[in-house]
């Protein structure tokens, strides 16, 4: 393609390192919806005739349909989507499909149909976020919220809270996924088409209308960093990595609370496997896969930084290479996070037999704080306590409040130690582990998710009616696995 100055056509293994049609797939739909506004604004502006500029409409409109119909295979011999579309516009219409690329280039287009791709997958995201956050809410708001379980730091019983509280949180975590995805989505609103190669062009290109038509706010103010920047798709795929992040740090909770002896997690049936040699195995693959998406996410993020180091200012080869990094994922975090909301809706959350571990021994701290004793000393004393406690055999017998009074004579009258359930109501600090904070908190996850999925069924609907009008199949623009 395009090599009649040249003496050779491309060496094969250079062509196997050219082409980009597996990754352009994704692609397609932005690239056709882009084509066809393009020839529309080159009809209007009387840049291409116009009734040449209807057939290619027409022609390209077809090409969309076959396409979203799965009858649109792109042919590696013509290395891109984009000189893909071209030559079977050319090949339907004849010689009008060869006005199509009047006045705009290769690096415009890949620019655009990548704004309108990540435009598309983080509000995506931004639903599946929270989906999940959504999903977890429910689960806090659920019995199984109120159950209470050791609160863990470095892996340990803690201080005992009720799982509404542990729910809610990984849910503020979604939520603040889906408010990120949804700041970088927003942030992409300068339409690159139109800046040619480089330079822009000295036909009357009318990019104002372009922009609009494609759903952006205006037409991008430098068309040598429009052709060039990949911004968006660097603080998508950080984006992507931080949910990746959280998701594998809930996976790791369904990992290790399905571990027998720890038993506060029933995995559904739908997302656990056996073992091919173990019948008795009911493991937890799925979150273990969910776990591990954060690796690639990570490496994805730092292949597409390192790739754009150095580079000067203009339109790099070395781009084409970020372009997967970025479309997979993308969709891998997606993936992710709507197996991970699933396994989350089919899962139990379980009420575990207490930990002998005296997790109310801060409570008697604090009791000695508010009779005037320091805390350090109150932490050195209940300390010392304890570990005399775990020496002798009275060490499983229950705490109670005359033990505890002949050791603290400064402790009121009314203090008990206490029990397991008891425990996260002692605490009404604001954000806390009582009830009264867990229902504050879950109200505040709930509200911000609902404000960003109206946000984005909005927009869906925008972009929606903008390609309605320009022809183009929504199928094009929904992942396979979309409802
Ligand atoms: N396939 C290319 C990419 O993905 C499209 C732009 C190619 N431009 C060029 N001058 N060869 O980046």
């Amino acid at each position: 393609m395009l090599r009649d100055r040249f003496s050779a056509p491309l060496d094969p293994r250079a062509a196997a390192l050219s082409v980009s049609v597996a990754e352009d797939r994704a692609l397609l739909g932005a690239d056709l919806w882009g084509s066809v506004v393009h020839a529309q604004m080159l009809g209007a502006t009387g840049i291409v005739p116009r009734r040449s500029a209807s057939r290619i409409v027409v022609g390209l409109r077809a090409i969309a349909r076959d396409a979203a119909a799965g009858k649109f295979p792109l042919d590696p011999a013509l290395e891109d989507v984009h000189l893909n579309v071209e030559a079977e516009l050319t090949r339907r219409i004849g010689p009008d499909g060869e006005r199509l690329h009047t006045a705009r280039s290769r690096n415009d287009q890949v620019a655009t149909d990548l704004a309108i791709s990540l435009r598309e997958s983080l509000l995506g995201l931004e639903r599946s976020a929270a989906t999940v956050a959504g999903t977890l809410v429910g689960a806090a708001r659920s019995p199984d919220g109120r159950h209470v379980v050791d609160g863990w730091t470095h892996t340990q019983p803690a201080q005992r809270v009720y799982w509404g509280q542990i729910l809610g949180s990984h849910a503020l975590r979604f939520v603040r996924d889906a408010e990120r995805f949804r700041r970088v989505r927003e942030r992409i609103e300068a339409s690159p088409l139109g800046s040619g190669a480089i330079a822009g062009t000295s036909l009357p290109v009318d990019r104002t209308a372009t922009a609009r038509a494609l759903g952006f706010r205006r037409p991008s103010v430098s068309s040598i960093d429009a052709v060039s920047d990949r911004d968006a798709a660097s603080d998508a795929l950080y984006a992507s990595a931080v949910a990746l992040l959280h998701a594998s740090g809930f996976a790791e909770e369904l990992v290790l609370g399905s571990l027998p002896g720890v038993d506060r997690v029933r995995l559904g049936d739908p997302f656990v496997t056996t073992s091919s040699l173990m019948p008795h195995k009911r493991n937890p693959d799925l979150a273990e896969l969910v776990r591990a998406e954060s690796a690639p996410a990570i490496g994805r993020l730092v292949s597409h930084l390192a790739l754009l180091k150095g580079l000067p200012m203009g339109y790099h080869r070395d781009l084409q290479v970020g372009k997967p990094l970025v479309l997979e994922g993308l969709s891998r975090a997606r993936l992710s996070l709507d197996v991970l909301g699933a396994m989350a809706r089919g899962s139990s959350f379980l009420s575990p037999p207490a930990t002998d571990a005296a997790t109310g021994s801060v409570e008697v701290a604090d009791a000695l704080v508010r009779a005037g004793v320091p805390f350090r000393s109150a932490h050195r004393r209940v300390g010392l306590w304890l570990a005399r406690r775990a020496t002798e055999k009275s060490r499983n017998a229950p705490i109670g409040t005359a033990e505890l009074r002949a050791e603290f004579p400064e402790l009121p009258d009314d203090f008990r130690f206490p029990g397991a359930w008891e425990e996260p109501e002692r605490r009404g600090s604001a954000g806390g582990s009582s009830w009264r904070s867990v229902d504050r908190l879950l109200a505040e996850v709930d509200a911000r998710r609902r404000s960003g999925e109206r946000a984005a069924a909005t927009e869906l609907v925008r972009l929606q009616k903008l390609r309605r009008t320009a022809g183009v199949p929504e199928r094009l623009f929904r992942p396979a696995e979309d409802p």
